[in-house]
């Protein structure tokens, strides 16, 4: 039986990727707000780190001398009243608001915050009750100092919304909320706002006027629903993907995780959202997403996305984290050694970088430039060429943005296969070796032949370990930078941008998985590993789906009597069919 956690923020600090996404997993009642936490948990030891993390994520609170006042415990049940405006001043304290006049209950709304030790999390588990939150266990208290806006943890109605919007409004009448109020960037208006939602409307003539939620965004895997390239919101989406982008730049996983979900679900919605309360009811939206829509909604932006924009420190890392081969951490740790510019690295750091990250700074403007899809169809189309020159009967698909509609691709991505598991075994190193005598590669950055060296078989699994970024190292693949050698005689050197281009080879018996592992947006992707894992106890990986239970590769793309799938694009509809899902287009699986 689950235990009954109060709501729960993860610090990410010092937690590795892997201990940080299964607690994730772990934890009933996670939520990726701050505000809204009732405890935080994190791996800390000391008052003074508490004190730090509750600053770094613009939580305000006043310490609670002493601990644990039963009286005030997070989960009792607070009746919030809504007070004519013209009584609560600018500064409303919650005291204040809830002196007005009485109306309906709401979701209790944590007044304080606990932080304490991850080990009380643990220990709970440990024990199968959740322990008190006191003792050892407990660095700090405070009662937290504005009112912000409450989510609940399960998916929020359109007139819970309604309702704590119009709270939220009537106690900030014209608020002009400083950050010296401790709101979160994100809730920050600075503009003189009017009410955030007039309280003109129902709550059935709100509903009323909602469209329904379409059948397929009742669940959050979004590997279950449409997700065209193009969708109607495509406009607030830009500006999430901005906040996603700085978030990731500064190492916030548990940001990123959280708006990737909310994009995702926002690009699968079918109508054009005209109201807060339409975004908040959404999952993985919620209250912080649907202010953030009323912002954009009233000036056409959102102020957090605006000021990642012009923030001279993410442009820095932006530059490097755009670098082949530097990830947001290289980015990170390059600006920490005080460069500014790709100067700064060539001139300082030049020896310290990897081979791969010098053809990145090399090559740096080509690689920036998007691929046209003739191109991206071209290059594809030489690279079949030589591998049917190696072994013929090679069959082949592009897969990545390409397959999904995009115009331009910023790589290319082919998988290749062959019906003969012989003919697919070490092949990756001929068909390179072809292509640069054919001078069309001009630097082989990875070349990988793990799978030929498993036998080609699936990634093995073992147990419940996880290895982070495990799914594409799992197939042969080589990835290269690559130039058409063919240009127009008068030019005394190749004016032919540099490209990316990745060559994936799978053995026929798992094409299917391969195609639809390289073929999707992330999100996609990790909600199938997601659903794999939680609906149908699998594991999906590129290079086949293995059982939970006895690690046993399980066979989705064979026919009834064992015989191989008749081309790539069956064996792929064959494992959205074994899985239990709906074939979605690759046209709709655009997540971003
Ligand atoms: C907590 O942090 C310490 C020190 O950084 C680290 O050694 C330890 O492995 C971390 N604990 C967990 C569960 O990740």
């Amino acid at each position: 039986m689950a235990l009954e956690f109060p709501i729960i923020f993860l610090l990410s600090t010092h937690l590795e990727a892997e201990t940080l996404q299964r607690l994730e997993d772990e934890i009933p009642t996670l939520t990726y707000d701050i505000n809204e936490a009732e405890v935080v948990l994190g791996n800390i030891s000391r008052k003074q780190r508490a004190l730090f993390e509750l600053r770094k994520h613009k939580l305000e609170t006043s310490e609670i001398p002493g601990s644990d006042d039963p009286t005030d415990s997070p989960r009792r049940k607070r009746v919030r009243t809504t007070a004519p405006a013209d009584d609560v001043s600018d500064t409303a304290s919650e005291a204040e608001s809830e002196a007005g006049t009485k109306t309906t209950p709401v979701k209790p709304s944590a007044s304080t915050v606990k932080v304490v030790k991850l080990s009380w999390f643990t220990d709970s588990q440990k024990a199968g009750k959740v322990l008190p939150l006191g003792g050892d266990y407990l660095l700090y208290e405070g009662r937290k100092v504005p009112k912000t806006p409450v989510k609940s943890p399960s998916l929020p109605r359109a007139e819970d919304v309604l309702k704590r919007a119009m709270a939220d409004a009537a106690a900030r009448p014209g608020a002009r909320p400083s950050s010296s109020q401790g709101y979160g960037r994100q809730f920050i208006h600075r503009s003189s706002q009017p009410p955030m939602l007039r309280q003109t409307t129902t709550d059935d003539e709100v509903n009323k006027h909602l469209p329904p939620i379409p059948e397929y965004l009742h669940t959050t895997y979004s590997c279950q629903r449409p997700t065209p390239v193009h969708p109607p919101n495509e406009a607030f989406i830009e500006q999430l993907t901005k906040i996603r982008t700085a978030r990731t730049l500064a190492g916030d996983q548990i940001g990123v995780r959280a708006y990737s979900s909310a994009i995702a679900t926002i690009a699968a919605y079918p109508y054009t959202i005209s109201s807060a309360q339409e975004v908040g009811r959404l999952p993985g939206c919620g209250n912080k997403i649907a202010l953030l829509f009323q912002e954009f909604k009233e000036t056409g932006e959102i102020q957090e996305a605006k000021e990642d924009e012009s923030d001279p420190k993410l442009a820095v890392l932006r530059l490097f984290y755009e670098i082949w081969g530097a990830g947001e951490t290289t980015a990170r740790e390059f600006y920490n050694r005080g460069w500014r510019d790709l100067d700064d690295v060539i001139e300082y750091g030049w020896e310290s970088l990897t081979r791969v990250q010098q053809i990145g700074v090399k090559y740096y403007d080509e690689l920036q430039l998007k691929i046209p899809r003739a191109e991206v169809a071209d290059i594809a189309n030489t690279i079949l060429k030589h591998a049917n020159k190696i072994h013929k009967g090679f069959q082949m698909v592009i897969v990545g943005g390409y397959r999904r509609g995009k115009l331009e691709s910023g790589d290319v991505d082919v998988v290749l296969s062959h019906p003969d598991d012989a003919a697919t075994r070490n092949v990756v190193e001929s068909i390179v070796v072809s292509l640069e005598e054919a001078k069309y590669i001009t630097h082989t950055l990875i070349l990988s032949t793990k799978n030929s060296e498993r036998g080609q078989l699936p990634v093995s699994w073992k147990g419940n370990a996880r290895k982070a970024g495990s799914g594409f190292d799992t197939l042969d693949k080589a990835l290269v930078v690559w130039q058409d050698p063919k240009w127009a005689t008068g030019e005394s050197k190749n004016p032919n941008p540099h490209r990316r281009v990745d060559i994936i080879i799978s053995p026929w018996k798992t094409a299917g998985c391969a195609v639809l592992g390289w073929s999707s947006g992330t999100t996609f992707q990790r909600d199938l590993r997601r659903y794999c894992k939680k609906e149908r106890s699998l594991k999906f990986d590129s290079s086949g789906i293995r059982s939970r239970m006895d690690g046993s590769w399980v066979d989705l793309e064979s026919g009834p009597n064992g015989e191989p799938a008749p081309d790539m694009l069956t064996a792929e509809r064959r494992v959205f069919a074994g899985l239990g899902l709906g074939y979605r287009p690759p046209e709709e699986r655009c997540t971003g």
